[in-house]
C-alpha cells in the first residue's frame, strides 16, 4: 500500500505536479454533501477558475468516505472508507497527455507494469450535452490499445460528477483490466459489468462544465482534468486477488477480529460480519480521528459514526467477540494510517475514549433491546412498525437493524406504520413543548407553524439574493416573530431586504404547496435539499418541499399552503460577529 502511494506521487512529481495533502473527511466549503467522496471534492474552487496556491498540476492521496452503499458492506466490492490517488490539471494540460500518463503508470515496468493485453477502455458515447469523445479514441489508440478494446458508453456510466448537487463534472474515460481468475459471464461481458473479470482501475474525467442549479450544463472557464485511482482496488487487481479484504489494507485487521472471536468454524454469514466490522470499525475510526473529532452521536457525521460502530457491536456478538473489540480494532487502524495521516496519532486518545463510551453505551442497552425484540415476537408472532418505533424511542436499537433482525426471521416491517408513529409522537412532543412555554395562554401552534414556513421561504430567498453561501447558523421561533442568524459577512443592504422580502412575498401569494416526505439523507442531498442541522431518524430524514422554491431537512411544523402566511415583513437586522447576521421577521395580515 505505501508503495503504490509512493509511486504514484512519485510518479506525478516527474510529471511536474505538486503535492497536495489530504483534506478532512468532512468538506468544508461544500453543505450537500456529509463527507469528501473524492480527491477532487476539496478542489472544486480551482476546478471551478480560481488559482491553487500550488499552480496548474497537483496530485494527491485523498482519505474519501461513500455511505450510500453501506448496506452492501461485506460482498467483494463495496467499502466505506478508501483513499484515492488522483492527478489535476487546472486549465493546464488536456486528454493527450493525461491519457498517455495513465497507460506510462500502468504498463511501464517501472512503474505498475500491468500487461497492456488486459487493458480495455471506456469512452463516452455523446448526448446532446455533450460530444462523443472521439478524442480520447485516438489518443487511445496511438497508445496501441485495438478497437476491440475500447467501448462507447452513456452518461449513467461514462459521465463523472458533479460531487455534490452542482457543480464541475464531465465525461470521462475508465480503465479496466481483466481479471483471468474470473471468466467472462457471457459473451456480452464488457467494462462495467458486475461479475467481476473486468476490474475498473483508473478513472480520467475531462471536466468541462459545471452543472448548473437549473440542471443546465455551462462551460467552464478552464478546461481540467481530474483523475482517480482507488488505492484499494488497485491494490487487489496487482496483488491478483479477488477482492480488497485479501489485501493488506484489512488483513492486519481481519486477522485481529479472527483471534479475538476465535472461532474455530466461519460460516459464510461469519465471513461477511468480519468484513462489515473491519469495514465499519475502519471508517469510524478514520471519521473520528479527523482534525474536526466526530464523535457518536444523533445528527449528521456523528449519526454514520454510530451507526457503523453500532452495527459492528451486533456483528462482534454473533462471531463471540468479547467486550472492549472497538478500541482494540482501533489501535490497528491507527497503525495502519498513522504514519500517512498524522492526525490519526494525534486524536488517537480522544477515539479511543469515545470508542469506549459507545461500546459501554450501546451494550447497555442492546441486550436489553434484543430480550425486548425476541419477548414482542414471541407474544405477537411479529414486529410492527409501532414495535419498531418503541425499540428505537426506548431501547436505543436503530431502525436499520430492527429491520435486518425481522429480515433474518422473514418479517418485513411496516415502515409507513413506523413513520406515522413518528409524526404522532412529535405531535405529541410538540404539544407537551408548547405546552410547557405556554404558560395557561391560548394555543399559538399555528402562528408558529406559520413562522417555520416563513422561515425556509427566507433562507431560500437570502441564498437566492446574496448566493449559496448563506448558511443557516441557529434559527428560534416565538409565537410572535422568526429570528434565523446565517452566515454571511456583512450587513444586507437596504435594496438587498428589499429583495429578500419581496421574494418571500411573492412566494406567499403564489400559494406554494407544501410537501413533506421521509427519504434516505443521500437522496435528500442529491435532490438538493438544505441539510445544515439535520434530523436524522433511523436511516431517514424528513424533507419539506415548497414546490420549486426551497427544499430543507426539517422536523417540521409547516403549514399546507405558503398563501395562508399572508404577508411577510423583515423587522430588524443585527451583525452577530464571526461573520453571522440575523434577522427576525414576522407574518401579518
Ligand atoms: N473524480 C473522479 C472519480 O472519483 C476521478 O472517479
Amino acid at each position: 500500500m505505501d508503495e503504490l502511494r509512493r509511486k504514484y506521487i512519485e510518479f506525478f512529481k516527474q510529471k511536474k505536479h505538486a503535492v497536495v495533502g489530504s483534506a478532512s473527511l468532512m468538506p468544508e466549503h461544500d453543505p450537500t454533501v456529509l463527507f469528501t467522496t473524492a480527491g477532487m471534492h476539496p478542489l472544486v474552487p480551482y476546478l471551478l477558475g480560481q488559482p491553487h496556491p500550488q499552480g496548474k498540476r497537483l496530485t494527491s492521496c485523498q482519505k474519501c468516505i461513500r455511505t450510500t452503499d453501506i448496506d452492501s458492506v461485506g460482498d467483494n466490492s463495496h467499502l466505506t472508507f478508501f483513499e484515492m490517488l488522483g492527478n489535476w490539471s487546472l486549465g493546464d494540460y488536456w486528454k493527450k497527455e493525461a491519457i498517455t500518463w495513465s497507460y506510462e503508470f500502468l504498463t511501464s515496468k517501472k512503474w505498475l507494469g500491468i500487461n497492456p493485453d488486459t487493458l480495455s477502455v471506456t469512452v463516452f458515447v455523446g448526448d446532446s450535452d455533450a460530444p462523443r469523445d472521439e478524442e480520447s479514441v485516438s489518443v487511445w489508440m496511438g497508445l496501441g490499445i485495438s478497437k476491440e478494446r475500447v467501448f462507447y458508453l452513456p452518461k449513467a456510466d461514462n459521465w463523472w460528477g458533479p460531487a455534490g448537487t452542482t457543480g464541475p463534472c464531465g465525461p470521462c474515460t475508465e480503465m479496466f483490466i481483466e481479471v483471468s481468475q474470473t471468466p467472462k459471464c457471457g459473451p456480452d461481458c464488457r467494462p462495467g459489468c458486475s461479475c467481476g473479470h473486468y476490474m475498473e482501475i483508473w478513472n480520467d474525467v475531462f471536466m468541462q462544465y459545471n452543472k448548473r442549479e437549473d440542471g443546465g450544463y455551462e462551460l467552464l472557464k478552464q478546461k481540467n482534468v481530474d483523475t482517480g485511482m482507488g488505492l484499494e482496488r488497485t491494490i487487489a487487481i496487482l496483488r491478483g486477488v479477488q477482492n480488497f479484504y485479501e489485501t493488506e489494507a484489512f488483513t492486519p485487521i481481519i486477522d485481529r477480529i479472527k483471534q479475538l472471536s476465535g472461532k474455530r468454524e466461519l460460516t459464510e454469514a461469519d465471513q461477511r460480519r468480519i468484513r462489515i466490522i473491519a469495514d465499519h470499525v475502519k471508517s469510524a475510526v478514520m471519521i473520528m480521528s479527523d482534525d474536526r473529532r466526530i464523535s457518536p452521536s444523533n445528527v449528521e457525521h456523528g449519526y454514520i459514526v454510530r451507526r457503523l460502530l453500532r452495527k459492528s457491536i451486533r456483528c462482534a456478538d454473533e462471531l463471540g467477540m468479547g467486550k472492549g473489540f472497538l478500541a482494540d480494532l482501533a489501535d490497528v487502524v491507527v497503525e495502519l494510517y498513522k504514519d500517512v495521516y498524522e492526525e490519526v496519532q494525534r486524536n488517537r486518545d480522544f477515539v479511543m475514549q469515545n470508542l469506549v463510551a459507545e461500546e459501554d453505551k450501546f451494550r447497555g442497552t442492546l441486550g436489553k433491546a434484543l430480550r425486548k425484540f425476541e419477548q414482542i415476537l414471541e407474544e405477537n408472532g411479529t414486529i410492527t412498525g409501532k414495535d419498531a418505533f418503541v425499540l428505537f424511542t426506548s431501547f436505543g436499537l436503530p431502525l436499520e437493524m430492527t429491520a435486518e433482525l425481522a429480515a433474518e426471521r422473514s418479517i418485513k416491517i411496516d415502515m409507513e406504520e413506523f413513520r406515522r408513529q413518528f409524526e404522532q409522537h412529535r405531535d405529541i412532543s410538540r404539544t407537551a413543548t408548547e405546552g410547557k412555554f405556554k404558560g395557561g395562554l391560548a394555543d399559538h401552534s399555528e402562528e408558529i407553524t406559520k413562522l417555520h414556513t416563513a422561515t425556509h421561504l427566507l433562507q431560500a430567498a437570502l441564498r437566492k439574493v446574496l448566493g449559496n453561501s448563506v448558511r443557516q447558523n441557529g434559527s428560534n421561533i416565538t409565537k410572535e416573530r422568526l429570528r434565523f442568524d446565517f452566515t454571511f459577512p456583512r450587513k444586507l443592504t437596504t435594496e438587498e431586504l428589499k429583495q429578500v422580502e419581496d421574494l418571500v412575498n411573492e412566494a406567499i401569494k403564489k400559494d406554494l404547496t407544501v410537501t413533506h416526505e421521509f427519504m434516505k439523507l443521500d437522496e435528500a442531498v442529491r435532490q438538493g435539499a438544505l441539510a445544515f442541522f439535520r434530523e436524522t431518524y433511523g436511516d431517514e430524514v424528513s424533507v419539506y418541499t415548497i414546490d420549486d422554491f426551497s427544499k430543507e431537512v426539517c422536523g417540521g411544523p409547516h403549514v399546507e399552503h405558503t398563501g395562508v402566511l399572508k404577508h411577510f415583513r423583515i423587522t430588524k437586522q443585527d451583525s452577530i460577529g464571526a461573520g453571522l447576521m440575523r434577522i427576525r421577521a414576522v407574518v401579518e395580515d
